[in-house]
C-alpha cells in the first residue's frame, strides 16, 4: 500500500452516470487530495492529510509542486499497427482530389495494406510500440488496436500476433479487434459475400483458437461492405462468440441502426447519422463513439455529439489514429476541438475518454478514481484541471501511472 499525493485537485469522475449529458457541477473535485494504491488497484481516494493520519505508517509517494490528477484515458478505437504512411493522400485530398482519384493514384486503405503486408514483423512491432509509448506519454493507458491492413489470412494473423506480442512488452492494456472486414482486398477472387464468408470460415476460427482477439469490426459503407451482407456477417460472428463493434455512418447514414440491431458494443464515426437514428442509438446500450481525428483529417463534419448526449446516448471519444483519415493521434487535442464545435462540457469530454470509452471495450474496472478501480491515472503540473482541455492538448502530462506505478 502507498499513498500518492498531495494533489491540488483529484478529479474522480465518481458517481457520474454512464449515459447522457453531464454538467461540470456534477464533477467531484477533491482539493488537496491523495490516492491510496494497493497492488494494481485504487484502495481509497480522499483528502491527503486525512488519508495520511488514518494510515499511520503508510509509504508516501510525494508529489512535488502543484499537480492535478485525472483517471488515465481509454482510446477505444485505433488502427496503430500499420506500415508506411499516407502523407501523399493528405496532400492530394487538400489539393482537391477525390477519393477515387487518390485510390487510383495508389493511395487509400489498399496502399496501407500493401505497406503493412510488405513490412517485416520486427518493423511493425517496433513502430507499434513507438506509437503505444506516445499514447502512454499523453495519459492513455488502455488502447484498442484493430487489424484490417492485412486482409488475408496470413497478414491478418500477422497483425494480430504482433499486437499480442506488443502486449507482452508494454504495461498499457491493449485490446485487439479483428477488422478483416475493412475492405475486400483487390487480390481476392470473389465478391463481398465470398470474402465475408472467407473471414468467417478461415480467419475467425484461428483468431479464436489462438486467442488473438475477442472483438470483430466491420466498415459498413458504400465503398466497403453493404448493410444487408454486413448484418448477416455480424450475426454469424456473434454466434462464433465475438463481441461486435462497427464503423458506422461515416459518410452514409443507416449502419448505426445495424450496429444496434446486432447488439454491438459500439458504433463508431457517426458523422452522417440522422436524427431518427440518434434516437435509436440513444435508447440502446451501444456506445456512440465520436472520432474527431477523422473529421479533422478528412475535413468532414463532426459527429453530432451534442445531439447524442441530449438524447441520452453513451458517448465515447476516441482517436481513430490511422495512417489515412486520422494521422494526428492526439486524442486530447481532438476531443478539445470537438468540445468547442459541439458545445460539450468538460465533464462530458472527460467521461467520453475514460469510463464511457472503457465501457465500449467491456472494461468496467477503469476510468474513474475510486476504490476498487485499476490504478491508472495521469497527472499534470497545473493548479486547475480545466487547463487540460483549455490548452487543447499542449499541456503535457507530467506522469502517467499504470497499476499505481509511473509508466
Ligand atoms: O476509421 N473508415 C474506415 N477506416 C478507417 C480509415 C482507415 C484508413 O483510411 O486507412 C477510419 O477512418
Ligand atoms: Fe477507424
Amino acid at each position: 500500500m502507498k499513498l500518492i499525493g498531495p494533489f491540488k485537485q483529484v478529479i474522480t469522475l465518481a458517481n457520474l452516470p454512464l449515459r447522457g449529458k453531464l454538467s461540470d457541477e456534477q464533477l467531484e473535485v477533491i482539493v488537496d487530495g491523495g490516492i491510496i494504491v494497493d497492488n494494481n488497484n485504487i484502495d481509497q481516494v480522499g483528502n491527503f492529510e486525512c488519508l495520511k493520519s488514518e494510515n499511520q505508517n503508510i509509504e508516501i509517494e510525494h508529489i512535488p509542486d502543484e499537480q492535478i490528477v485525472l483517471p488515465a484515458f481509454v482510446d477505444s478505437h485505433t488502427h496503430i499497427c500499420f506500415g508506411g504512411n499516407r502523407a501523399n493522400d493528405f496532400a492530394m485530398r487538400n489539393a482537391g482530389k477525390t477519393y477515387l482519384e487518390i485510390a487510383e493514384s495508389g493511395g487509400g486503405i489498399w496502399s496501407s495494406v500493401q505497406h503493412t503486408r510488405n513490412s517485416s514483423e520486427e518493423e511493425l512491432l517496433k513502430t507499434l510500440l513507438e506509437r503505444i509509448n506516445i499514447l502512454i506519454s499523453i495519459g492513455i493507458t488502455t488502447i484498442e488496436i484493430k487489424s484490417g491492413y492485412g486482409l488475408d489470412l496470413e497478414n491478418e494473423l500477422k497483425m494480430l500476433r504482433i499486437i499480442k506480442k506488443a502486449q507482452s512488452q508494454t504495461l498499457a492494456t491493449l485490446v485487439p479487434t479483428c477488422l478483416s472486414a475493412h475492405l475486400k482486398p483487390r487480390d481476392f477472387e470473389g465478391d463481398n459475400k465470398a470474402y465475408l464468408d472467407y473471414i468467417l470460415a478461415d480467419i475467425l476460427p484461428i483468431v479464436k483458437k489462438e486467442n488473438l482477439a475477442s472483438r470483430v469490426d466491420i466498415f459498413i459503407e458504400k465503398s466497403a461492405f453493404q448493410p444487408e451482407e454486413s448484418k448477416e456477417f455480424l450475426f454469424k460472428t456473434k454466434d462464433l462468440g465475438f463481441e461486435i463493434t462497427v464503423h458506422a455512418d461515416q459518410f452514409t447514414a443507416g449502419s448505426s441502426r445495424i450496429a444496434v440491431e446486432v447488439g454491438a458494443k459500439s458504433a463508431d464515426h457517426l458523422e452522417a447519422t440522422v436524427d431518427s437514428d440518434i434516437e435509436f442509438l440513444a435508447k440502446s446500450d451501444t456506445v456512440a463513439t465520436a472520432l474527431p481525428g477523422a473529421s479533422l483529417g478528412l475535413g468532414e463534419k463532426f459527429t453530432p455529439a451534442r445531439k447524442l448526449l441530449d438524447a441520452g446516448a453513451i458517448l465515447a471519444i476516441a482517436s481513430d489514429w490511422n495512417p489515412g483519415s486520422a494521422p494526428m493521434g492526439n486524442l486530447l487535442t481532438q476531443a478539445s476541438i470537438l468540445a468547442t464545435y459541439e458545445k460539450l462540457s468538460t465533464a462530458e469530454v472527460l467521461a467520453g475518454m475514460t469510463f464511457r470509452s472503457a465501457y465500449a471495450l467491456g472494461l468496467e474496472d477503469r476510468g474513474r478514481l475510486e476504490g476498487g478501480m485499476k490504478a491508472d491515472f495521469v497527472t499534470y503540473k497545473t493548479d486547475n484541471f480545466q487547463n487540460v482541455l483549455y490548452n487543447q492538448g499542449t499541456l503535457k502530462a507530467e506522469n502517467t501511472y499504470i497499476n499505481g506505478q509511473k509508466a
